[in-house]
């Protein structure tokens, strides 16, 4: 596994207004939708591009443009979705694909509970957008479910990690077919599995408690 923390003034800037208990849901999505696009930044930094000819109004030139097939983007919900317009910013013609995960709380195993993506992903560059590694558990049998499809890269960008979680997609996942990216690692976790000193439930900062 890789791993890249992103050590920006602007990315600690609006991850300290997104910890603040204050921040109220309206500017808590704006402020997450910025940061993951920074995050992205980073993130596509070896996205597949290919050689592409251009004609300026000056002369010919050799430019890049985004390589086939095109990325796909797969945000978990329900709080990955928060993530969803800061980083299809960057890359607007990636397409979507939509995954429900739910943990049973006793093996403390996820599971797929809704899944919306292509059967065959040879190939494919994929970012998944989940804000809060925590045990990890979620993200390791998603890159589980993407490599079985054929998924070649694979990239998790999360606003916040826990070493915890780190840890167990280290283990999963020890070679360098899944990079973490994210905006801090943080102390550990809570014994109710919270990331301490985090931002709390993220679905429930983006989105209320429903
Ligand atoms: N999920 C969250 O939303 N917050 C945490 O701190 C851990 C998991």
């Amino acid at each position: 596994m890789r791993t890249l923390v992103v050590d920006h003034p602007l990315v600690a800037h609006k991850l300290t207004a997104l910890r603040d208990e204050r921040t109220a849901s309206p500017t808590f999505r704006r402020l997450a939708d910025e940061l993951v696009t920074l995050l992205a930044y980073e993130a596509t930094r070896e996205v597949r591009v290919v050689p592409v000819e251009v004609t300026t109004p000056v002369a010919t030139t050799t430019g890049r443009h985004l390589g086939t097939p095109l990325p796909l983007v797969v945000p978990i919900l329900r709080a990955g979705l928060g993530m969803l317009d800061g980083m299809t910013r960057l890359l607007p013609t990636a397409e979507v694909g939509f995954l429900g995960m739910v943990r049973d709380e006793t093996s403390l195993v996820a599971t797929a509970y809704a899944s919306r993506l292509p059967e065959d992903l040879t190939g494919r560059e994929v970012f998944v957008l989940d804000p809060m590694l925590a045990t990890g558990g979620t993200l390791i049998t998603t890159v589980q479910l993407l490599r079985d499809r054929g998924a070649e890269r694979i990239t998790a960008i999360c606003l916040l990690a826990a070493p915890e979680g780190m840890a167990a997609l280290e283990a999963a996942f020890p070679d360098g077919e899944l990079t973490v990216v994210c905006a801090a690692v943080d102390e550990r976790l809570t014994e109710r599995g919270y990331i301490t000193p985090g931002l709390g439930d993220a679905g429930d900062r983006l989105y209320g408690v429903v």
